[in-house]
């Protein structure tokens, strides 16, 4: 026994050294840790359960029968994350560069498979060269049973993928299917065709990094959700992005323990300016009504002029969606439409409440928006919002104009509590452009047309740049000060808890993809 002990006590070493010493310290001289390393960082200490350790792969080509490394380019299995059970693979970039095979393919089916039946979340930390160049459609088809199950996954377990070296080619669409994508800066990058493609196609000259690193998917495509200095980084951002969420569609997110005190915030009082018209960071008004540092933000570098994240209010998870006047003065663009949408559609799906802050003035004029389909992606957050059965609340800090009012989870389709401060201005345009076109004859005629239009502009000000014919209506639930919102927030909240809301029997909604 003792022989046979010691045979797999040799396997096991093997298995735990991966490609070999050498490539271990070339992994770590670019920066990055190995698999093992990132598993032990971010799964709890003396939890992490591996699962297929020996396996190898099958390919006889290319002389490949002798080159056989156990576990065959990724580890994978179960553990916990801060005390919640999570599965998790991490590809090996010193066995064939992490790249696929179909036996590397058939140990994360196995363990998305286990995540799915057992309704917890799944982590893939993605480090690849891509397809196994060795094999066949054998990679291909491993590939597709893994997008099939992040497809069928979707809605149920949150699916969270750090990006943390090469992500090419179709590799892109595993994590581009889950939830949140996290990736490390310098280290990692991901695109369908790399620069030598693009290149010989198109003649554009330009580095990987500047293609598909993780400042041009954080700014520029907005295909990455958070991004992080370096893998021990990415790692916290994981965790932290944990714990917001709930382990599968039927629960809801942890709670953290909250004792209620005197939740006015004098700080609330003093951030709109006196001009309608001059800017203010909106994070000022998201950071003094949650509970202290909780707000998490997503995609903080694109359409920057939506803001969207994470936070907890009196410990409980909910989900930010925000205009900001400070960029764009908080306009709704094609961008920011995708943006806000998407995140909504996550909220709603993992049952984390949402509140909205409303600071609009329409939507962004233009040939560039009209032909780049702000009609379809405008429509995608307001169908987000209105199918969304969480619980909604919106506060109104200052301008909700046009159709943007509609959009921006207006009572009308179906929000819980609608807020708003008094500083809010709820209208069909700003008063200036109104007047110019209710008035136009008056102001032309007149002897001194920039008098009249002041006091046209005045007097459609006076009537509507206030959140009072609202509230008159009951569209407006409540005009409150903005010192009080974070403690009516807690109770609206509270009030929502059980909220039970049921779309019509159908077999899915045809969202204006
Ligand atoms: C087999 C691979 C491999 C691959 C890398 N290796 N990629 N082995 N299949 N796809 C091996 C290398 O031979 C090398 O082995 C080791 O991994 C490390 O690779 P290096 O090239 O030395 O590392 P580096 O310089 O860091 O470059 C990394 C890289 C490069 C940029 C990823 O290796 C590369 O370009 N690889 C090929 C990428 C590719 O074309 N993949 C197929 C894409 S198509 P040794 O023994 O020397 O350590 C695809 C389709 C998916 O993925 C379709 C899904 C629908």
């Amino acid at each position: 026994m003792q022989n046979k002990i010691e045979l797999l006590n040799e396997k096991k070493d093997l298995a735990k050294i991966g490609g070999g010493q050498k490539r271990i310290e070339t992994q770590h001289k670019k920066g990055k840790l190995t698999a093992r390393e990132r598993i032990h960082f971010l799964i709890d200490k003396g939890t992490f359960e591996e699962i297929g350790m020996l396996v190898t792969h099958r390919c006889k080509d290319f002389g490949m029968e002798d080159q056989q490394f156990y576990g065959d380019g990724v580890v994978t299995g179960y553990g916990e994350l801060n005390g919640r059970m999570v599965y998790v693979f991490a590809q090996d970039f010193t066995v064939f560069g992490g790249s696929l095979s179909e036996t590397h393919a058939e140990k994360i089916c196995k363990i998305m498979d286990l995540a799915m039946q057992n309704g917890a979340p799944l982590i893939g930390l993605n480090d690849s060269g891509g397809a196994r160049i060795q094999e066949g459609v054998q990679s291909l088809g491993g590939y597709a049973d893994i997008f099939y199950r992040n497809t069928i996954a979707s809605g149920v377990i949150p699916q969270i993928s750090a990006v943390m070296g090469p992500c090419a080619g179709g590799a892109v669409y595993s994590p581009a299917i889950t939830d949140f994508i996290v990736m490390v800066e310098n280290t990692s990058y991901m695109f369908v065709t790399g620069p030598n493609v693009v290149k010989t196609v198109t003649n554009e000259e330009v580095t990987a990094e500047e293609l598909g690193g993780a400042s041009a998917h954080s700014v520029k495509s907005g295909v990455t959700h958070l991004t992080a200095a370096n893998d021990m980084e990415c790692i916290q951002e994981i965790k932290k992005l944990m714990s917001y969420m709930p382990q599968n569609c039927e629960e809801d997110a942890p709670v953290y323990p909250y004792e209620l005190q005197d939740e006015t915030r004098d700080v609330l009082s003093g951030i709109i300016p006196e001009s309608a018209n001059q800017p203010y960071d909106m994070r000022e008004v998201i950071n003094g009504i949650v509970d202290n540092d909780s707000f998490l933000e997503i995609h903080k570098d694109f359409a920057e002029n939506i803001v969207v994240g994470f936070a907890r209010i009196a410990g409980r998870s909910i989900g930010i969606v925000a205009n900001q006047p400070y960029y764009l003065a908080g306009v709704l663009d094609v961008n920011s439409s995708r943006k806000g949408a998407r995140f909504v559609r996550t909220c709603d799906c993992f049952n984390i409440p949402l509140l909205v802050l409303v600071d609009v003035p329409g939507f962004l004029p233009g040939t560039d928006q009209e032909w780049n389909g702000i009609i379809s992606n405008g429509a995608k957050l307001l169908y987000a919002f209105s199918e969304a059965t969480v619980p909604r609340i919106s506060v109104i800090t200052r301008k909700a104009y046009g159709g943007a009012y509609d959009v921006m989870n207006s009572k009308h389709i179906g929000s819980d509590m609608n807020y708003a401060w008094p500083s809010a201005e709820i209208a069909v345009m700003g008063a200036k452009g109104a007047a110019e076109i209710i008035f136009r004859k008056e102001i032309k005629s007149a002897d001194n047309p920039e008098t009249i239009l002041a006091e046209k502009e005045k007097e459609y000000s006076d009537k509507f740049a206030n959140p009072y014919r609202a509230a008159k209506r009951g569209f407006i639930d409540e005009v409150i000060e903005p010192q009080h919102t974070r403690a009516k927030l807690i109770k609206a909240f509270k009030m929502l808890e059980n909220k039970v809301a049921n779309l019509p029997r159908k077999k899915h909604g045809n969202l204006p993809l």
